[in-house]
């Protein structure tokens, strides 16, 4: 491997699988995914290390499957999940001496120096700290107040905090299978810049990463992540609802689920509506009728929609979601998964897909939605390290500690003045 590459490397600790990939950065612009591989997670759930042993068996795995002339020592890790991560919004205001000049960068830089200092969570650290909007003596929100003058300078930011004890133990796996962690990266953030584009998060979208054990539903709006959740159970329970209702073992659930998933019945036709099915040696074949199968499969993913409108409802982006919904994660190979979201909340509704910047060339491999979280942890690592100069829309308005400088402020407005939209009917 030529030594003029700066190799990169993401890890995404899932559920059902940890995920490698490592890229190279040719030129600015232009990155190469050099390898793409995923074992078994046997010893994670929700974003939590619940096995350290099998955790790094898994780590172990994914470093053999590499090729020999790829070393990797260093990589960037997600943060997945409602116990490992928490987000909430904070204020923070600062008086300039010299109210008659403008207000430069240095003033802001300070003002997000003192957000560090009052923030105050035993047991978390601030991970990401994401600008909403800011003021200047009291007046509308604005997105850049720089060239301004003014005396107070005031600001809210979304604050994305990790969980101490849980990163500890992914950084004790990494050390044992001789990794050692570079970052970590807020898991909506990493979905948002593999398969967003920017104007989706422009106009306001809300984006759904359905995992094996978590759902998270991340809102963005005027190129910021205004507000992100977790909801605790992914595509994983809709297996088990298959295995316990038809009394069948759940890996054969887990597969009628990928066979059948929630297609609209009244669409499909089935002519032999009775699958015929062994369950156990020696025991008579379990008859499994397909209609009511698909019927347990969309109610959970009904269930799963459902909390995702209220989500939305809550956040206040109700009627102002331009770019609707985009859905990631392996839940987002459901069939019938996209048409039923968009007949729920009648958003338009997509599958993501990783976005063509910055790949010269994408493979099939690189397309499946399990694999947006891994690189998107590359990306976004690649991105606030400087190394490649990525196009516009992997530009993320977001500052990390250490890498602030490199990255790109440019803010509209409050969240829910951003989301609010008088003139809409109400349904
Ligand atoms: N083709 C498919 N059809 C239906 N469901 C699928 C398909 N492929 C994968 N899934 C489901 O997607 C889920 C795994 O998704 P993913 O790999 O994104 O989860 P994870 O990252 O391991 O877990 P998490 O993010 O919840 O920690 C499983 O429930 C799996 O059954
Ligand atoms: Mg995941």
């Amino acid at each position: 491997m030529s030594k003029d590459h700066k190799i990169f490397a993401a890890i995404d600790v899932g559920t059902s699988k940890t995920r490698l990939s490592v890229a190279r950065a040719i030129e600015p612009g232009s990155i190469e995914i050099i390898a793409l591989a995923q074992e078994p997670s046997e010893g994670i759930q929700m974003g939590l290390v619940k096995n350290m042993d099998k955790t790094v068996q898994a780590l172990n795995l994914l470093s053999k499957q590499l090729d020999q002339k790829i070393e990797i020592y260093k990589v960037s890790v997600n943060l997945s999940g409602y116990q490992a991560s928490k987000s909430f919004l904070k204020q923070a205001s600062i008086t300039r001496q010299r109210q008659d000049m403008q207000i430069a960068q240095e003033d802001v830089e300070r003002l997000e120096e003192d957000v560090y200092k009052l923030v105050n969570e035993p047991g978390w650290s601030i991970l990401h700290i994401i600008p909403q909007y800011y003021q200047v003596d009291g007046g509308d929100p604005i997105p850049d107040p720089t060239g301004m003058i003014g005396n107070a300078l005031r600001a809210e930011f979304n604050i994305i905090c990790s969980n101490n004890q849980a990163t500890k133990n992914v950084d004790t796996c990494l050390e044992r299978a001789g990794l050692q962690r570079e970052s970590f990266v807020f898991s909506p953030i990493a979905n948002s810049v593999a398969v967003l584009t920017e104007e989706e998060k422009e106009v306001g979208v809300c984006l759904v990463n359905i995992g094996a054990g978590i759902t998270e539903v991340a809102l963005f709006k005027e190129n910021a992540l205004r507000h992100a959740t977790t909801i605790p159970f992914g595509g994983n329970i809709i297996s088990s609802d298959i295995a316990k209702i038809m009394g069948i073992m759940w890996p054969q659930a887990e597969e009628l689920k990928k066979q059948y998933g929630c297609e609209l019945i009244e669409e499909i036709e089935i002519e032999n509506r009775t699958l015929n099915l062994p369950v156990l040696k020696g025991h008579p074949v379990k008859e499994i009728d397909l209609y009511h199968l698909i019927y347990v499969i969309k109610a959970r993913v009904e269930e799963i929609i459902a909390l995702v409108y209220a989500e939305i409802k809550a956040s206040g982006a109700e009627y102002n979601l331009g770019a609707g919904i985009v859905l990631t994660g392996g839940g987002a190979q459901i069939n019938g998964i996209s048409e039923l979201f968009h007949q729920k909340t009648k958003y338009h509704t997509r599958i993501g897909s990783l976005c063509t910047e910055p790949f010269a060339y994408i493979s099939e491999e690189m397309k499946d939605p399990t694999y947006a979280q891994v690189i998107g942890i590359l990306i976004s690592e690649m991105n606030s390290s400087g190394h490649a100069l990525l196009g516009k829309q992997n530009i993320q308005k977001v500052k990390s500690k250490g890498i602030r400088k490199k990255t790109i402020y440019k803010i509209l407005g409050g969240f829910k003045d951003l989301f609010k939209d008088e003139d809409q009917p109400f349904e």
